[in-house]
């Protein structure tokens, strides 16, 4: 097959070379942006009389059959034609004829690929917000049925304070808030429309990109035409944001994995969101959560090949930037299948009340408390920490929990204690005394749960 860019050249690319940098394999899924791209381009020449309007119609609607074609599973890809961009306009030359050669006025392929990636997206980061709050709206839905459910805090991954599972859960919930958040806020850096760059140097021609962006829905135009094609900051944008929600995963993964042992047996997860062993019959295993935990390095790799990438080329286009795409669509794929998975894991996780309550119960989570309690006696807290580290050394070797010391053992570490000391120390008072300051406390927590319903 002859090339699009033949005519400067003698001989045929050798067979390694079109192997080695044709990108149809994975450049195929921009078809529809690209395909969009083309007929907005091609409207904005017939408008502004690069070329004819007759001939702008019949590029228009060659296109849209190349497009249902496509969709159709009627069409068949070449490598030799290199990338999606060639590949479209082959197969229209193919259904139209020689009018197809026109669409191409005014434009490269450096400003197209520009565009079909933005496009592509821009849809990509509307989906994956969307799951984001999916998640989110799950989270509230736990949140509010555990908002009594004590559990340990936790430093250290030593037992704490105590706090509620509401509260832990709605940790994530403002993680993933972040998360939403900064895709926005990448979203409208992505939102600027490259074409008319042409390869690097703009063009002559009278071109209308606001025409074209208006129909594709950019918010802007790109300001200078080196910069139009050799950014890929907002790809950079996106895959650190995609890192991100990652090690949000991947740390509550974490914690699903933990609290599903039977040293912690916080959790049961479903069935439906569990695998077993092929020797080990008793086996239940969080594979989910430990895969979404590992795929987060698929992610932050994705994010060191797209700076890698870019680091030290050359203004403008250069062919290292076709190793973008691979990079993007495969952190674009694993968050929307991590976060796919996640959340009907979560959402269908069988919570062991009692169990967190119980460690709740020891660990000394009320030792704070009492410190609290003294200070409110009159003692000064650097003695209370010292008066309680005390007590609790004495408790471990009685095998005792605070709250099971007589009034006679208090007293032997500090007079001041009362009768009142066992309600200022009981775990329940211990989570509902923190209501300010976004504390665990149960109403402070249904508050934040309004106030979370309200961003959502
Ligand atoms: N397939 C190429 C890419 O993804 C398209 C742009 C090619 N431009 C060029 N001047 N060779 O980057």
């Amino acid at each position: 097959m002859s090339k699009l860019w033949g005519g400067r050249f003698q001989k045929e690319t050798d067979r390694l070379v079109d192997d080695f940098h044709s990108s149809i394999s994975f450049d195929r899924r921009l078809y529809r942006y690209d395909i969009l791209g083309s007929i907005a381009h091609a409207g904005m020449l017939g408008k502004t009389g690069i070329i004819r309007e007759d001939e702008a119609e019949t590029i228009i609607k060659g296109l849209a059959v190349v497009l249902e074609e496509i969709e159709k599973g009627l069409v068949e890809f070449s490598v030799e034609a290199e990338d999606i961009h060639m590949n479209v306009e082959q197969i229209l030359t193919d259904r139209i004829g020689a009018v197809a050669k026109k669409l191409h006025t005014a434009r490269s392929r450096n400003d197209q690929v520009a565009l079909d990636i933005r496009m592509y997206l821009k849809d990509e980061i509307d989906n994956i917000c969307g799951l984001l709050r999916e998640l989110q709206s799950a989270l509230l839905e736990l949140a509010e049925q555990n908002i009594y459910t004590v559990m340990p805090g936790y430093t250290h991954l030593q037992r704490a304070q105590p706090v509620t599972l509401a509260h832990h859960l709605m940790a994530y919930f403002q993680m993933f808030q972040r998360d939403r958040e900064r895709l926005r806020d990448c979203y409208g850096r992505v939102n600027i429309l490259p074409l008319g760059a042409g390869a690097l140097a703009g063009t002559t021609f009278p071109l209308e990109p606001v025409l074209v962006a208006e129909q594709l829905g950019f918010a802007g135009v790109a300001e200078n035409s080196l910069d139009a094609v050799s950014d890929r900051d907002f790809a950079v944008e996106f895959t650190a944001a995609a890192a991100l929600i990652m090690v949000h995963l991947s740390r509550f993964c974490e914690e699903i994995i933990l609290w599903s042992s039977a040293e912690f047996s916080f959790i049961e997860l479903d069935d439906a969101f569990s695998t077993g062993s092929s020797m080990m019959p008793q086996k239940k295993n969080p594979d989910v959560a430990e895969l979404t935990r590992g795929k987060s390095g698929r992610v932050f790799g994705d994010l060191m090949t797209l700076l890698t990438v870019l680091k030290g080329l050359p203004l403008a286009y250069n062919k290292d930037m076709q190793e973008d795409k691979e990079a993007l669509f495969d952190a674009v794929d694993t968050v929307k299948k991590c976060l796919q998975v996640f959340r009907p894991m979560v959402a269908t996780m069988r919570v062991r009340e009692e169990n967190m309550a119980t460690a709740a119960r020891g660990g000394f989570t009320n030792a704070t408390d009492l410190a609290d309690y003294l200070v409110k006696k009159g003692v000064p807290f650097r003695e209370a920490h010292d008066i309680v580290g005390k007590t609790v050394y004495y408790c471990v070797g009685a095998n005792k929990s605070l709250e099971e010391l007589t009034l006679d053992e208090f007293r032997r570490y500090c007079p001041a204690i009362d009768g009142d000391v066992y309600g200022a120390i009981s775990i329940q008072r211990c989570v509902e005394a923190r209501r300010r300051l976004a504390g665990p406390a149960p109403d402070a927590v249904l508050e934040a749960i309004a106030r979370a319903r309200e961003k959502l």
